[in-house]
């Protein structure tokens, strides 16, 4: 089942974030924003091979996430043949490879953007996902894949009783990526993509030695929807979106499949909540006008105490200082914000988020 053609178009999903989009964040943009799709933070599959506990917290989802992919990255291509296994098992609905992280510790290492540099592993890498994926869906046990038993026994724990002797099915594999390494190469890169037929690419319109600096390059990702007409694969576009006003430009000018929203979602979940009026404009071919009213002071802060105790209900307390950055974000816009913001990145647990909201 390929759920990518099942969503109204343009597709306006939320963008991987990693240490901001976990499971709780993404629960929250799922009830107050409803993006199309989500995305686990991306996870390394060696790290996962070798016994690391980490992703027992990055692949976590709810079921109010759906569609919701499992991001991949690594440069071993047997952890991604024995991790396509393991995120089949976790009824991941799709599988999504990181080749766009530009971090030091990642690309150095020649995983996530330095893979453009690699076009040749960049092909293995894939093969070697969809070969697990295809083996799983044929019947092939987690037992059988050479995993460490202790990882299979913490896949085992997240399973919650799931059984896939009847019902098993191939999910669709896509790719993230980057517009280039040091220039614009979509003309070398893209290519390389499509030709291992991905469901879908995302493309952040920058390259790896930009980071995250100057604009997205729009014209380049205009390229790659041009490069990948009529192969049937979606593009979509990613960089720089604040509001569903630049995701209907952006559309419009480029003809991508659909978006990713990242840092406009912080602190922002409800940056989604008039996708349906966006798609309606694009299809009418009308003009925007966002249709909800802004986000009151009230909201954000029923938001912010519904995510806050979220969040320490599935991490804990002691996990709750990666919470504050979160409550920063939120208190924006309105007055006396800074004031709470300084008291709120301060707080230790969601009892004294309500405290300090009580306080007022
Ligand atoms: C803090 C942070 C963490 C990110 N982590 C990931 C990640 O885990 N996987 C990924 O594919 N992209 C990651 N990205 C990139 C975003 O998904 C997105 O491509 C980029 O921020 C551009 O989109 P935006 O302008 O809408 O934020 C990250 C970006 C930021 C700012």
């Amino acid at each position: 089942m390929n759920f990518w053609h099942d969503i109204e178009k343009p597709i306006i999903g939320l963008s991987p974030m990693d240490g901001v989009t976990d499971a709780s964040f993404r629960l929250v943009a799922a009830r107050h924003g409803r993006p199309d799709l989500c995305m686990t933070e991306f996870t390394s599959v060696e790290a996962i091979c070798c016994g690391a506990d980490g992703f027992v917290r990055d692949f976590a989802y709810g079921e109010c996430e759906r569609p919701v992919l499992a991001q991949i990255y690594g440069r071993t291509p047997e952890a991604f043949y024995q991790v396509a296994h393991v995120v089949c098992e976790l009824g991941f609905d799709g599988l999504d490879i990181n080749m766009g992280c530009p971090a030091k510790n990642v690309a150095n290492k020649g995983c996530g953007a330095g893979l453009i540099l690699n076009p040749r592993l960049a092909v293995t890498l894939i093969r070697a996902a969809r070969r697990g994926i295809e083996d799983w869906a044929a019947g092939q046990r987690l037992e059988d894949i050479g995993l460490a038993p202790d990882v299979l026994e913490r896949v085992r724990s997240m399973c919650h009783g799931q059984r896939w002797e009847e019902e098993r099915r191939t999910i669709p594999l896509s790719v993230k990526t980057r517009v280039g390494y040091d220039r614009v190469q979509v003309d070398e890169w893209i290519p390389v993509l499509l030709d291992e037929r991905p469901a879908a690419l995302s493309v952040h319109g920058r390259t790896l030695k930009q980071m995250y600096k100057g604009l997205a390059d729009w014209d380049a990702i205009a390229r790659v929807v041009e490069l990948a007409r009529g192969t049937g694969i979606l593009v979509l576009g990613n960089g720089d979106l604040k509001s569903m006003a630049d995701v209907v430009e952006r559309v419009r000018r480029t003809g991508v499949d659909g978006v990713l929203l990242g840092r406009g979602a912080m602190g922002n979940p409800w940056v989604f909540r008039d996708k349906q009026w966006a798609k309606d404009a694009l299809a009418r071919g009308t003009e925007f006008d966002a249709a909800t009213p802004e986000v009151s002071q009230e909201e954000r802060t029923r938001v912010l105490l519904e995510h806050s105790r979220h969040f320490e209900g599935l991490w804990g307390e002691r996990r709750f200082p990666a919470m504050r950055k979160h409550l920063a974000w939120y208190c924006k816009g309105f007055r006396g914000a800074a004031q709470w913001r300084a008291r709120m990145v301060q707080a230790r647990n969601a009892a004294e988020v309500a405290h300090i909201v009580r306080a007022g």
